[in-house]
């Protein structure tokens, strides 16, 4: 049976640069991934990367602090924001060092773009692949220590929890579809975001919210799930990210009117206002009839072929190919789409939750440095931070704990799970066309605007998919990659993801960040300046509270 000292689920990259920091504390470290490291959706992350170097007078580590305060609607906790900041430089420099070719600027500096919500132009790029190129390099370093076993293609099915601790986790082997115990003194989630709940959606087909789950099933509470960002500009019918890099150089939105309309929402940051306030704007457009069949455009004419081809060359090649649209001659359809989740599976500042030998980081984790909403290229920051921060501390716990029990019993219930989807007869729930379904009813449900009566009908939806999903049936019947049985198992995460955002959305009864109710259109500091947490339940989620940390910036009126 497979031990090691640190397991680490999710190969993006706060998985590999939890695993590298593991390795480096001396430990015996193993990955453990449902793709190919280099097809785990970081390599979907555009833009860039924040960070405030001293690069322009005036900017700081504290104006990055505070930008990010004020973009999550005051919810993030400021003494976790506040660390995020402080150690960005060193993780710009550390990825250069590791070999991510930035772009440089004419002097040879590095070269920044302005995003959403910034003071100052602080988002370090490699043209609009960042996520990408960075992945890569992680990837590299990973292959380079060898000592890192990688389990590729193996999906996490539970987390074997033994004396109240993370003891490991159960994994499915999908070349040979053998389910396997895996031990581990520690483990880190880092299984990405869960933006399959939603349809459509920027996030590719793997981000099903596994390990927020996995977590949550676990006993670890959820924080803020009710917070899911949608994404300004994606692009019309297929939902592709376009990213913010071109409103970075320069791009405009505009309605049917031919109107920058964004200058009456955010008059100082115009396209450049937080993404909440973005995508608000441009929904309200829409449904007011100032759209072009239901979207916006984006407008990148003005920017030049050059610029376009070299710093915004894969965007256009998504508009190209799935629009036929040349940027450089013409606007784009874009609308708002599903993109993050700023909630998550609660944790400290070193990626430790309520569990011992638990852990996570990135994109599954609430740390909370988003709050209400994240600010774009706050995202491959927050999973170097954090990704690091959880791969020393693991490694630390893992040194002073003995090693994880030895039985192979801990495999039989999803063996049995497994067992009884085979022999059920093929004419039950089909798991891809639930998930569309749930999807589309998020969207219209639980959406950019909300109120009570449609997230009650979510909430009521939800148990019925549940009862559907309980005669969900497999058409392949094979054991070599079986990605029907996947799309099965992944469904029942989407589930439990789903039902704690409908829960958290319904239940917080104030506008704050992405979360606006249309019956509540204020934001509430009195009642709730408070982070939601969600506990599983057989019966649905049980909620609870936590204050949020206030250290140097009192909730204030947000305007752009
Ligand atoms: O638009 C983008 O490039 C996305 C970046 C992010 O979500 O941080």
């Amino acid at each position: 049976m497979p031990q090691h000292d640190v397991v680490v689920v999710g190969a993006g990259l706060a998985g590999m640069r939890a695993a590298l920091e593991a390795l480096d504390q001396g430990v015996d470290v193993a990955i453990i991934s449902k793709v190919h490291p280099v097809r785990s959706h970081s390599a979907a992350a555009q833009g860039g990367i924040n960070a405030a170097m001293g690069q322009e007078e005036g900017d700081n580590w504290e104006v990055h602090a505070f930008d990010t305060v004020k973009g999550s609607d005051y919810l993030g906790d400021q003494d976790a924001i506040e660390l995020l900041c402080q150690e960005a430089g060193e993780h710009i420099i550390e990825m250069e060092h590791m070999g991510v070719i930035f772009n440089r600027d004419e002097e040879g500096y590095l070269a920044r773009r302005g995003f959403g919500g910034a003071s100052y132009a602080r988002t370090f790029f490699v043209a609009d692949i960042t996520g990408q190129a960075m992945l890569h390099v992680l990837y590299e370093q990973v292959l380079k220590h060898h000592q890192i076993k990688v389990y590729e293609e193996w999906f996490v099915t539970s987390l074997i929890m033994e004396d109240g601790r993370c003891a490991g986790v159960v994994a499915l082997e999908l070349l040979t579809g053998r389910l396997y115990p895996i031990r581990a003194k520690a483990v880190i989630l880092a299984t990405g975001g869960l933006g399959r709940v939603y349809e459509p959606s920027t996030n590719g087909l793997v981000c099903s919210g596994d390990g927020i789950s996995l977590a949550y099933r676990a006993g670890a509470p959820v924080m803020d799930m009710e917070m899911v960002q949608y994404h300004p500009t994606t692009l019309k019918e297929s939902g592709f990210l376009m990213s913010e890099a071109a409103r970075g150089e320069g791009a405009y939105l505009t309605n049917s009117g031919g109107e920058r309309f964004m200058q009456r929402y955010a008059p100082n940051k115009v396209e450049l206002a937080a993404r909440d306030v973005v995508s608000r704007a441009e929904q309200t457009e829409i449904d007011e009839g100032r759209g072009i069949d239901g979207c916006v455009l984006l407008d990148s004419r003005h920017l030049g072929k050059e610029l376009i081809h070299s710093r915004l060359h894969q965007e256009y090649d998504i508009a190209m190919t799935y629009l036929g649209i040349d940027m450089v001659e013409q606007p784009v359809p874009v609308r708002p789409g599903v993109h993050y989740i700023m909630g998550g599976i609660k944790t400290d500042v070193d990626g430790a939750m309520n569990i011992a030998g638990l852990y996570a980081a990135g994109e599954c984790a609430c740390v909370s440095v988003h709050g209400g909403n994240r600010l774009g290229a706050n995202s491959l920051l927050d999973t170097l931070v954090f990704g690091k921060r959880s791969g020393r501390h693991a490694a630390d716990y893992a040194k002073s704990t003995p090693p994880a029990g030895e039985s192979e019993a801990v495999i039989t219930p999803d063996e049995g799970q497994i067992k009884a989807l085979f022999e059920r007869a093929d004419n039950g729930e089909r798991a891809p066309l639930l998930r569309t379904e749930m999807g589309r009813m998020m969207d219209e449900h639980v959406g950019i605007f909300r109120e009570k009566k449609a997230l009650a009908q979510a909430v009521d939806k939800l148990k019925e998919y549940r009862e559907r999903f309980q005669r969900a049936s497999l058409h392949d019947k094979g054991k070599v990659y079986n990605t029907d049985l996947m799309f099965v198992l992944e469904m029942g995460f989407l589930l439990d993801c789903a039902d704690t955002i409908a829960a958290s959305a319904l239940a917080r009864e104030e506008s704050r960040g992405a979360h606006y109710r249309t019956d509540f259109p204020k934001r509430d500091d009195e009642s709730w300046l408070k982070h939601t947490l969600c506990y599983y339940t057989p019966d649905g989620p049980r909620m609870d509270y936590l204050p949020v940390t206030i250290t140097q910036w009192p909730p204030a009126e947000r305007t752009y």
